[in-house]
């Protein structure tokens, strides 16, 4: 199994509850490295940008809004399978069905629903890549 990189992001929703710190704490505590770390707030034009390959869904509009509604934090985590194992942590889409189906995981514990559900993950290595060099330059990781 490979060492690999993944992006998160702890969205506007689990900031405004506070769940910064445990949600960070969890990663760590399962063994993954934190290299990279920054706060921010995305632009309604640059949200727009990161989720791009959304733009034609019915919920872009409400997700730009969402995403640009409070500071971000985000974090570029490495460990063994991280991609696979850090989806897996977060849990499903939406918040209510991951409180039925994977009741430990972060989406169950901070998120509200489908739209407001705590925090993003790279879903490929593809994704990974370009998600990690659109929010990082390389000077900001260890
Ligand atoms: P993410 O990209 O944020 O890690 O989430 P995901 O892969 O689990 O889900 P994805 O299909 O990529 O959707 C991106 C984000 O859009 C919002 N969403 N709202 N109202 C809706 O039906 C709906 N569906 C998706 C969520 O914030 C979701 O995480
Ligand atoms: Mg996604």
């Amino acid at each position: 199994m490979a060492t690999e990189r993944t992006l998160i992001i702890i969205k506007p929703d689990a900031m405004e509850k506070g769940a910064l710190g445990k949600i960070l704490d969890r990663f760590i505590e399962e063994g993954f490295k934190v290299v990279a770390l920054k706060m921010f707030r995305f632009t309604p034009q640059k949200a727009g940008e990161f989720y791009h390959v959304h733009r034609e869904r019915p919920f872009f509009g409400e997700l730009v809004e969402f995403m640009s509604s409070g500071p971000v934090v985000a974090a570029v985590l490495e460990g063994e399978d991280a991609i696979r194992r850090v989806r897996q942590i977060i849990g499903p889409t939406d918040s209510e069905e991951a409180r039925k189906t994977a009741p430990n995981s972060i989406r169950a514990l901070f998120g509200t629903d489908k739209g407001k559900n705590a925090i993003h993950a790279s879903d490929s290595p593809e994704s990974a890549r370009e998600e990690i060099c659109f929010i990082f330059s390389g000077l900001e990781m260890v």
